[in-house]
């Protein structure tokens, strides 16, 4: 059997037999027809309670392995924590402690933006949480199409996912929280009804926060007090995430001036916000706003 180096390559090796991988690093399963890969065999039998599985994402490092379930007209996203997925090295157990954890955060951060939570419940030796289906493109690495078409979204259509990227996070920062881990995986275009909706909002915590969890996100997103063991995280941190994503959005990440397509005045806008000096930054996201507004 071919071996499967990396999950760029996943999706064009075809087909995949089931069974361990060459090296018998992963082992590969199939739910409905579709291939995902594990460090060993789970029995993922209880889903067909959900529907029948369109889609799978066994590539997050989170230890959490998501799929697309249909059930007649309804589709679901359903995320699992308890399986041994490919990408994650830790204890199981901490996976579903988190996912369990992240369960108010939908709750209480619910918004036209964000993924609608339905439900969760205890099944299959570890912990779901049921969605909506949305669909939508992302720039998930995992699906090289679909990262394309969201990198090739017009300069119209990214600057209203930015504006409604910093609503969000107007508003998840009214509600008390900070924003942890967001990155451009966690962004969703619905080309059909012209609407961004945000997903992966599990390591969200109450604002304030001070403690390791901001040492997961991606290093094109996290400030610098981010990176600092002890460092308090905070709504100013977001005005610098919130920075960072634009230049992720607009400019592939490319701080500098040459690579800015849209304004000098907005460059000098998000240029402010990822200052390192938190107090160089616009010291809220309304204020982001705000000045992202007028400079348009
Ligand atoms: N409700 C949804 N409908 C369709 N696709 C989704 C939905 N939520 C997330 N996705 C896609 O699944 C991917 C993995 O979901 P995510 O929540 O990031 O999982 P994890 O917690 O394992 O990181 C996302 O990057 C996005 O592309
Ligand atoms: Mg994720």
């Amino acid at each position: 059997m071919t071996d499967i180096l990396t999950y760029d390559t996943f999706s064009k090796i075809e087909p995949v037999a089931k069974g361990w991988s060459d090296d018998k690093k992963h082992y590969i399963e199939y739910a409905d027809g579709i291939p995902y890969r594990l460090k060993s065999p789970f029995d993922f039998s209880f889903l067909s309670k959900y529907g029948k599985i369109f889609k799978v994402f066994d590539g997050q490092y989170s230890g959490n392995i998501c799929f697309g379930v249909a059930d007649g007209d309804n589709r679901y996203f359903v995320k699992f924590a308890g399986a041994p997925t490919a990408r994650y090295n830790g204890d199981t157990a901490d996976v579903v402690a988190r996912l369990k954890a992240a369960l108010p955060v939908y709750q209480d951060l619910a918004h036209p933006n964000l993924i609608k939570f339905i439900r969760a419940e205890k099944i299959g030796g570890g912990f779901a949480m049921v969605f909506e289906w949305v669909d939508a493109i992302c720039a998930q690495r995992m699906y090289p199409a679909d990262y394309k078409a969201f990198r090739e979204l017009s300069l119209e259509t990214k600057q209203q996912i930015f504006a409604d990227i910093m609503d969000f996070h107007s508003h998840i920062a009214a509600k008390g929280y900070v924003a942890i881990d967001f990155y451009d995986e966690s962004i969703m275009w619905d080309v059909k009804n012209q609407r961004t909706i945000i997903c992966d909002i599990d390591f969200y915590q109450k604002s304030p926060y001070v403690g390791s969890m901001g040492l997961w996100g991606s290093s094109r997103f996290v400030s610098p007090e981010e990176r600092t063991e002890g460092a308090v995280i905070d709504e100013v941190t977001n005005v610098y995430t919130m920075g960072a994503t634009a230049f992720c959005l607009f400019a592939n990440s490319d701080r500098s001036p040459e690579a800015w397509p849209l304004s000098p005045e907005l460059y000098t806008v998000v240029k402010k916000a990822v200052s390192d000096g938190r107090g160089e930054r616009q010291q809220s996201i309304l204020q982001l706003i705000e000045e992202w507004r007028i400079a348009k």
